[in-house]
């Protein structure tokens, strides 16, 4: 197998394992496999509790950053956790509220209710959302498998009538994007634009490629002409290398965010040059499609997952100070 395919077939093979259901059980149950993945997945999560999130949330924004604050969870069928899931917000938005208009609160439409009926995700939207504009904070409604796309976009769209502090992500490799652009382009609330995470069919999406790039920039474009709070949600060093010089990112509205523990050293040296960055901190137990994700995204992290797996490094959450 050639290198390329090799990567490509870790690659799907990360993603599937991050889906299985049996295997996430099995590390959650385990009392020797859980703490030492734990230890590996460290590296892109802030920790298991709200603590760890602000504690590292309220260092980050003393060092100028924005932070995104996400209690990891999705696919929640069960009405009660859903429940417990929209108090654990309510209690991040207290948690973080000193931060104000530095944090913002991302959360999937599917951990708090929309798997069980979209009402529910409805009332708890709201009620999260009337919690954060007290606080002065936003809400990001994350992006998920483009089956749920309709369902998300409706509870964006109804949000977007009473608070203009909920955001909606927008996934670049979907070939539908750009029409639903067109729709939202006159609600309220920031865009983010990512590429894509979910393993999605080439009728549905591009798969990571020289024409996906072109897609990102092309949307930053249409995304900078709608005059919205825009967040530029990417790692990818030449997709930031244009924006930076097309002069975006010096735009008020304009601001790079970056996942925890991904590329640190680009987005440090873009907000010592002062450019808005902000950092988006996970957290929680539910950790395992997350980590898997991060490792599907770039399978070179294997390596790095298993040097961390004997020698855990303790001071990578430095290199964004
Ligand atoms: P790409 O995957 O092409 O990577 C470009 C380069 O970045 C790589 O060559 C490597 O150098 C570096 N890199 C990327 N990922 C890495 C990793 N895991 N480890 C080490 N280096 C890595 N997705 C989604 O479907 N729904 C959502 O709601 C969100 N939300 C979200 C918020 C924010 C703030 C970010 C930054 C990303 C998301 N994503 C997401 C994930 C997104 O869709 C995408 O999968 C990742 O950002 C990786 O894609 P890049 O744009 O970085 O490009």
């Amino acid at each position: 197998m050639m290198e390329t395919e090799l990567r490509i077939a870790a690659a799907q093979a990360l993603k599937s394992i991050a889906r299985n259901e049996l295997i996430k059980q099995h590390i959650k149950g385990s009392e020797d496999l859980y703490p030492l993945l734990f230890h590996a997945a460290k590296r892109f999560i802030v920790g298991e509790t709200k603590e760890d999130a602000v504690t590292e949330a309220i260092e980050l924004v003393s060092r100028g950053y924005s932070v995104s604050l996400e209690c990891i969870g999705e696919n929640i069928g069960d009405e009660h956790q859903c429940v417990e899931a929209k108090n654990e917000f309510l209690e991040l938005i207290h948690a973080a509220g000193k931060l104000g208009q530095q944090s913002t609160i991302s959360l999937d439409l599917s951990h708090i209710g929309m798997t069980v009926n979209e009402e529910l995700a409805y009332q708890h939207l709201i009620e999260l959302a009337g919690e954060a504009d007290r606080h002065g904070m936003t809400i990001m409604i994350s992006a998920e498998e483009e089956s749920k796309k309709d369902g998300i976009a409706a509870l964006y769209k109804r949000v977007s009538e009473s608070y203009p502090n909920v955001g909606i992500t927008l996934q670049a490799y979907l070939h539908r994007t750009e029409v639903d652009l067109k729709a939202i382009k006159s609600y309220s609330g920031r865009i983010r634009l990512v590429k894509g995470a979910y393993q999605e069919s080439e009728e549905i999406a591009l798969p990571r490629s020289e024409q996906l790039r072109a897609k990102y920039i092309t949307l930053v474009e249409k995304l900078v002409a709608t005059g919205r709070e825009i967040s530029i949600a990417t790692h990818d060093e030449l997709i930031i290398e244009e924006i930076v010089q097309r002069g975006y990112l010096r735009k008020p509205n304009m601001e790079l965010e970056m996942l925890y523990g991904i590329r640190p050293d680009l987005l440090k040296k873009l907000n010592k040059e002062g450019y808005r960055t902000r950092v988006y901190l996970a957290y929680g137990k539910e950790w395992h499609l997350y980590f898997f994700h991060r490792l599907a995204e770039y399978p070179p992290n294997m390596y790095r997952v298993l040097a961390d797996l004997i020698e855990p490094e303790t001071d990578f959450r430095h290199s964004l100070y």
